[in-house]
């Protein structure tokens, strides 16, 4: 019978032919069966100039074997972070399946046709809001957010909304990618890939759990 590539993971006896790319398109599949809101959300973990982390959750919008992306303000908190620190972690936990996938490594811009494509197929009412959001800054209320996107919306009109030069992509390409597991009793299931630089091959390695 023909193992799935979870099982295959969990079977110790030969994972060297395993993609932990595809292993994430497995359980990513379960989880937009099984998740009853955003299966796509993943906390998001930075650092500070001083080196205190932080952390956010955010909508994983784009992926494929360069990396995990994200869209958001680049004047933004998590934004400015990134820019200065060009290294991220990323955490999904799927409740309902009771599975966990961490990842860490490096982080890049996406292209502008990537932002562009990605902006240009949200909602228009979407595109407001982000292009209005001075994003992390203090707001002195809500009313004056909603009169900025007001006004945005008259401005815009009929035309489409311009992408904000400030408003884009971040890629995390992965150096390490964990898959957790839950079983009985606490005695869960890990395996960790990593591999030493993008586009090297990975090994993986079971860990206590
Ligand atoms: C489920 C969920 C998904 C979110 N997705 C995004 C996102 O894709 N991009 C984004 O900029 N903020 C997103 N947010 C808001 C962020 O969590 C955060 O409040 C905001 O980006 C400001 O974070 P910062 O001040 O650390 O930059 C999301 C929040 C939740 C709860």
């Amino acid at each position: 019978m023909l193992q799935t590539l979870t099982e295959r993971l969990f079977d110790d006896s030969d994972r060297s032919e395993l993609d932990p790319f595809a292993l994430f398109e497995e359980w990513f599949a379960l989880a937009k069966e099984g998740e009853l809101n955003d299966p796509n959300a993943m906390a998001l973990a930075t650092a500070d100039a001083d080196g205190m982390p932080d952390v956010r959750m955010v909508l994983l919008n784009g992926r494929d074997e360069r990396g995990f992306v994200f869209f958001t303000n680049f004047e933004s908190a998590k934004g400015r972070q990134l820019l200065a620190n060009p290294k991220a972690a990323m955490l999904m936990h799927w409740k309902s399946l009771r599975r966990q996938v961490r990842v860490r490594g490096p982080v890049e811009v996406v292209s502008v046709e990537e932002a562009d494509a990605y902006f240009g197929a949200r909602p228009k009412g979407s595109q407001l809001a982000s292009s209005a959001s001075l994003q992390s800054r203090p707001l002195d209320s809500r009313e004056t957010l909603v009169e900025r996107v007001a006004e945005l919306t008259e401005k815009v009109g009929e035309n489409a909304v311009p992408r904000p030069a400030h408003w884009s992509g971040f890629r995390i390409v992965p150096l390490e990618i964990e898959f957790w597991k839950d079983g009985q009793f606490r005695l869960h299931d890990r395996v960790r890939f990593m591999r030493p630089e993008r586009n090297a091959g990975w090994t993986s390695t079971r860990l206590y759990p």
